[in-house]
């Protein structure tokens, strides 16, 4: 059965673009079957509209309550049935019922060496510019299993580069980014389709 992913995202989605790259060549083997953002006219839904893949924009503000919010949230992703839940640049804290459904089957990525440089607070250019800061000469990126706390869930892959001198928060990103877009098309692929028996 083709396993199904749902990706999560508020911004231009150049990862979800990495994400639907790989699904249509082949070498990532699963169905994306929606994207959820936060957020109207932003880059991942003329991607997803590209692509053909619906877009579900839910807003919390567009609810009376927060728990209308989160059940409603709930029962799109439980129609969806997704095997697993890929944040590609999600701005916006998941809902508590859907952490508690899906535990163990969302997956980020994050622009810096997880458990350096995450938590609250600690996205875009935030992250690389505490890094040059820092003086560190390596950074990268991370790929984790979602949690309740920012950036905190078991890390399950990373790649590096090399801060170099000159280096600035914007060039230092469009390095990491590259990383990223190897990276997470293969982690999601694995993860989909890891042997549950050792051979
Ligand atoms: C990436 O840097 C990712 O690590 C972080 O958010 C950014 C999303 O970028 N979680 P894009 O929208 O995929 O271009």
């Amino acid at each position: 059965m083709t396993k199904k992913i749902v990706v999560f995202a508020s911004g231009s989605g150049s990862n979800f673009q990495s994400i639907i790259n790989a699904t249509e060549t082949g070498s990532l083997q699963a169905e994306i079957c929606g994207l959820i953002t936060n957020r109207d006219n932003i880059g991942a839904i003329e991607r997803a509209k590209l692509h053909g893949i619906q877009v579900f924009i839910i807003r919390a503000e567009d609810f009376e309550t927060l728990a209308d919010y989160e059940n409603n949230f709930l029962e799109k992703l439980e129609k969806l049935a997704p095997d697993l839940i890929i944040l590609a640049g999600y701005l916006k804290k998941i809902p508590d019922a859907v952490l508690n459904e899906f535990e163990g089957k969302i997956l980020n990525i994050h622009p810096s060496l997880l458990p350096a440089y995450g938590g609250k607070g600690m996205y875009g250019q935030n992250v690389h510019q505490a890094v040059l800061k820092s003086g560190d000469t390596r950074s990268g990126c991370s790929v984790h299993i979602v949690t309740a706390e920012y950036d905190e869930g078991p890390v399950i892959a990373q790649d590096f580069v090399e801060v170099k001198p000159g280096d600035t928060a914007e060039t230092l990103a469009a390095r990491v980014l590259e990383k990223e877009h190897a990276l997470y098309p293969k982690v999601i692929q694995q993860f989909l389709h890891q042997k549950n028996t050792v051979s």
